[in-house]
């Protein structure tokens, strides 16, 4: 009987021990609240910190999620999906309890996503859908809408009396998103081009989406037709950026149409010196706080409910697709500077004092 008792005591003391013992698996996570106890680890696995913007997008996630007590593992793979592979799969086998990934290559991720569902692990595609799988939840903005205002805004300024002559610059090809950005503009301009308003002198993909590769493409399409167009329909800042290099080099910069999305601080700063004419500004904290807590939901197994959702080649995924908005040099002040993703000394600091409109009331004396 004795042995019976002492050995009931044990077993209690043992799960006791090994409880804490889990408990404090994935601990040294950060500072904070008693919500750590959960001991929530995320595993968040970026494709690039290239542009700015993502760089915003992993600290604001990281801030929300040890907000509500759980630590992230973060893990950029430099736009090289054999080294994105290998991040996840250490992420996996640290045994985090949810999987955050911007894909570089949306279909190649999708093995990523049976690995992990295999290890039990949840995944959730941030930015950029990943192909072909069970994904849990895709979040992101409104993809499909960026590429429409991008046309919008284009042909809302393009020359009416005469065909328009345009460049067009998409994205990567291994990112979902330069699809559906071009899929936007498509369904603004494809009347106009049928009708003969608009003409594609010349258009093409930059890979990775490097700047260097968006001026390489703007150069041949000087090359090739001279410096007789009209505008560049860029899907982003960063090769915004690329092409007006190419518009300074035949000094032209600022007297053609130069779309962009991301509204970067340098993208921004071109916009209000009238280098380039908008830009798409995609409010990053809804996205990355969202996203943690998501990922925080779904790693305790809480159930999603969300409004919207994408076909990825396999199943229709949950998605949460946020808003976006068009900024140009008329409402930088009301909408990035408003936001405060970037200040107003930052935005004008190339402006002369004289030259810049006043600060809006909410903005003065920081
Ligand atoms: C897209 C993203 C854009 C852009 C681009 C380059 O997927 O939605 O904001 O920056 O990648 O990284």
């Amino acid at each position: 009987m004795k042995t019976r008792i002492g050995l009931v005591v044990l077993s209690l003391f043992l799960s006791l021990l090994i409880g804490i013992s889990l408990g404090n698996r994935h601990s040294g996570a950060s500072s904070g609240k008693d919500a750590k106890d959960t001991g929530v680890v995320i595993g968040l696995s970026m494709d690039t910190l290239q542009e700015a913007r993502w760089q915003a997008d992993r600290d604001i996630f990281v801030a929300r999620a040890e907000e509500l007590g759980a630590s992230v593992l973060v893990q950029s793979a430099n736009s090289d999906d054999t080294r994105q592979m290998q991040d996840i799969q250490s992420l996996i086998s640290n045994r985090v309890d949810v999987l955050v990934i911007v894909p570089h290559n949306g279909k190649a991720m999708a093995r990523a996503v049976k690995l992990a569902h295999e290890a039990g692990i949840p995944v959730i595609a941030y930015d950029r859908l990943i192909n072909d799988s069970e994904l849990d939840l895709y979040i992101s903005f409104n993809n499909i809408l960026v590429g429409e205002l991008q046309a919008q805004f284009l042909v809302q300024h393009l020359p009416k009396n005469r065909p328009a002559r345009i460049v067009r610059l998409y994205g990567a090809k291994t990112d979902h998103n330069s699809f559906l950005f071009k899929q936007g503009q498509d369904n603004v301009l494809q009347p106009l081009i049928d009708a003969g308003d608009i003409i594609v002198l010349h258009e093409d993909w930059a890979e990775n989406w490097k700047p260097e590769n968006a001026k390489k493409i703007t150069n041949a399409a000087i090359t090739r037709h001279g410096t007789d167009f009209d505008a560049i329909l860029s899907s982003n800042d960063g090769m915004a950026g690329g092409a007006i290099q190419a518009l300074r080099e035949e000094g032209i910069a600022g007297k053609i149409l130069v779309t962009g999305q991301d509204a970067e601080l340098v993208a921004c700063q071109r916009i209000v010196a009238g280098q380039q004419a908008m830009s798409i500004y995609k409010p990053i904290r809804n996205l990355a706080t969202q996203a943690a807590e998501y990922a925080v939901k779904l790693a305790r197994g809480k159930p999603v409910i969300v409004r919207d959702s994408m076909f990825n080649g396999l199943i229709d995924v949950p998605s949460v697709l946020l808003d976006v908005i068009t900024v140009t040099r008329d409402n930088i002040r009301e909408t990035v500077i408003a936001d405060g993703f970037h200040s107003y000394e930052d935005v004008y600091r190339s402006i002369p004092a004289s030259q810049r409109p006043p600060r809006l009331h909410s903005q003065e004396h920081p």
